[in-house]
This record gives structure tokens, sequence and C-alpha cells, in this order.
């Protein structure tokens, strides 16, 4: 995947997923403008690149402030003449639930994770037009497709990232130009620090990450830069309109729950029948159950399925696919399965 010639803006690049990416569209063949709002890393990361023989500048730039995005933007139009890949990155976390979370705080977390992308994409917009070519890659998160304890600002903002690129997509795809999201998981970089305190350090950190993503592990910046880099060349170029999803399965994962409780239970039952009974006249029963503690990061979710199956010639099976774990008392505890099995 070549982008010589092209030129890339990277915001909240003096850091972790932003660094990787301008160093992978350095990579690739791209001038690479790495912006920051710390100044001196954005130095050391574009340093980083032109001490390996590609190209780069670095610049100062805060994401809240609009007429700096608006200047900042201009000025490398200007004096190369188009720009053709704009990664809009910096982002906040700021945790809580709505119990928590200040009316300051939520409007922070908008600024930054909404406003500062659509202020950033609206900069690029008119010269990717001109040049009926462009790739607009926003990062939201995981968060951003689902929904975590405790993260209203955060997870709130992220799916509104997903949705204005959706919405950019659409509206911009007939002039050529292209908007992805990119949605990361646990990636290992310094913008875990919070919750890796709230675990009790690193090895607290390492033992969710390993449970709690089928993975088992974090992400690596670099594997979040590939499907940067992917979204910025012309490889993805009937992609758009996408929130790529890069967490080690973790949505993916979740969805399977989710799909194992609630109307999935009920959809399941009904669908169980209906094939059962066309197949032979055999009766097929098939029960989900599923068993949902609090969801939170560094509780466990645990989810009991269990499978029943009746027919007029096979003895009932009962099979459980998770292992049973309920912190709290319910009739579909393990109790209440040696009675299924019994049944
Ligand atoms: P990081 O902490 O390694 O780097 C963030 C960079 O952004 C720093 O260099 C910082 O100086 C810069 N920055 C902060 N505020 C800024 C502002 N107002 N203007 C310009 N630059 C600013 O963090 P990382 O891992 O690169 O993550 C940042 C983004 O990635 C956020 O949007 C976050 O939501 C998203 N993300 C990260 C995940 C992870 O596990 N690391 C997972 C999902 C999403």
């Amino acid at each position: 995947m070549r982008l010589d010639g092209k030129i890339a803006f990277v915001t909240g690049a003096g850091s972790g997923i932003g660094r990787g990416s301008a160093r992978a569209l350095a990579g690739a063949g791209a001038m690479v403008v790495v912006s920051d709002r710390n100044g001196a890393a954005a130095g050391l990361v574009a340093a980083e690149i032109t001490g390996s023989g590609q190209r780069a500048e670095a610049m100062a730039l805060d994401m809240t402030d609009t007429a700096a995005i608006r200047a900042a933007i201009h000025e490398v139009i200007t004096r190369h003449g188009r720009i053709d890949v704009l990664h809009s990155h910096a982002g906040i976390q700021i945790e809580g639930r709505l119990d928590q979370v200040s009316p300051d705080q939520m409007d922070a977390s908008w600024v930054m994770n909404v406003r500062s992308h659509f202020v950033a994409a609206q900069a690029v917009i008119t010269q990717m037009q001109a040049q009926k070519s462009g790739s607009i890659i926003i990062t939201a998160s995981n968060s951003g497709v689902q929904y975590d304890a405790g993260m209203i600002a955060y997870a709130v903002t992220k799916h509104a990232a997903v949705a204005m690129v959706k919405q950019m997509a659409k509206d911009f795809a007939k002039d050529g130009i292209r908007v992805n999201a990119l949605c990361p998981g646990f990636i290992d970089t310094p913008f875990n620090a919070g919750f890796e305190r709230q675990m009790g350090g690193r090895a607290g950190l390492e033992a969710y990450i390993s449970t709690a993503i089928p993975a088992g592990r974090f992400g690596t910046v670099e594997e979040v830069a590939a499907a940067v880099l992917y979204l910025a060349s012309d490889q993805s170029r009937f992609v758009t309109g996408l929130a790529l999803v890069a967490d080690g399965g973790n949505v993916s994962d979740r969805a399977l729950k989710t799909s194992l409780s609630g109307t999935g239970f009920l959809l399941r039952l009904l669908s169980a029948f209906r094939f059962g009974s066309r197949d032979g006249g055999r009766i097929a029963v098939r029960l989900v159950f599923s068993c949902h503690a609090a969801r939170h990061r560094g509780s466990r979710t645990m989810v009991l399925a269990v499978i029943v199956r009746i027919s007029a010639s096979a003895p009932v099976r009962c099979r459980v696919r998770e292992p049973v774990q309920c912190r709290r008392r319910s009739w579909f505890g393990p109790g209440a399965l040696r009675s299924v099995c019994a049944a």
C-alpha cells in the first residue's frame, strides 16, 4: 500500500496510535504533518520519521482551538497545494455515569471527540472536493459501536463520531472523498493509564484484558496503524462510511453474548421449534439462558448457555457452553442447571 506523493495530516500524533499512524503513513511514502497539542512530542515523532529517510513536518496544534485547526490546515494546503489524508485522531476519555459526570465534562468530551473532528474535516473538504479525492479517517473507539458501564461521556461522543462519519461519507461519496471511522479496542498506549490505576496496576489490567478480550491481549499501535494505512490507501477505494473495529474480537464477542439473552432467546426458541417440527416430526427445543452480573470493566460478565434437545429417538442432552459463574443467586444458577439436566 503506497502513498507516494500524498500529503497526510495526523492530529494527536505525538504519542500512541497517532504516532503509529504518522509513522505508517510516512513509511508508505506520504509527507506527514505530525500535529499534537504537545509540540515537543510532535517534533520528536517528526524527527524519528525524517531520521529514517521519510518525510514529515511537526506542528503544535490544540484540537480544542477551532481557529488554530482551520489556520493549520489552510497553511498546509497552501504550502503543499493539496491534502490527501486527514487522520483526526486526538480524543479524550472521561469516565463516569450520568450522576458522576458534570455538564462541563460532557461538553469537554463533545469538543474533543466530535467537534474537533467536525472542524478538521470541514477544513479539508473544499480542497478534497477540488481534487476529487481524499480519505478522512476519524478515530472513534469500539465504544462508538457498543456500550461500556460508567462511560456516558465517552460512549455517547464516540457513537456520535461514528454517526458523523457515516453522514459525511454519504454526503461526499460522489466527490471521491471517503470518510471512515477507526474503532480500536484496548491498545497498549498511555491512554489507558487511568484505567490501569483503577485496576490496581499493570498486572491487574493485563489480567482483565486476558479474560475480557477474546484475543487475550492488548492490540499494538502497529496493528491499528495497519488499519489506518488501509483506509488511507487506494486499497480501500470502495470503502466509505465504515466503522473499522480493531479490538481483538471484543465487540463481536459481546454481540454474541447479547444474542444469547432476551429477545434473542425467544427468537431462538421459536426457530428451534420451527426447524425441529420440519425435521421429520422431531421436536427440538433449544433453551438458552443468560446470566449477566454487573457489566463493568473489572467484573466478569457471566453467560450461561444451556442447550436441551428433545426428540423421539434421542435422550435429553444438555451441554453447557460456558462455565457457570453466577455471583448472585438466581433461578437459572447452578442448581437450576442440574434440574434441567435431570429433567
Ligand atoms: P495517547 O495518550 O498515546 O496519545 C494521545 C495524544 O493526543 C498525545 O500525544 C496528546 O498530547 C495528544 N492530545 C491530547 N489532547 C490533545 C488536544 N487537545 N489537541 C491535540 N492533541 C492532543 O493516546 P492514544 O492511544 O493514541 O489514543 C488517543 C485516541 O485514540 C483517542 O481518541 C481515544 O479515544 C482513541 N482510542 C484509544 C484506545 C486505546 O486503547 N489506546 C482505544 C480506543 C480509542
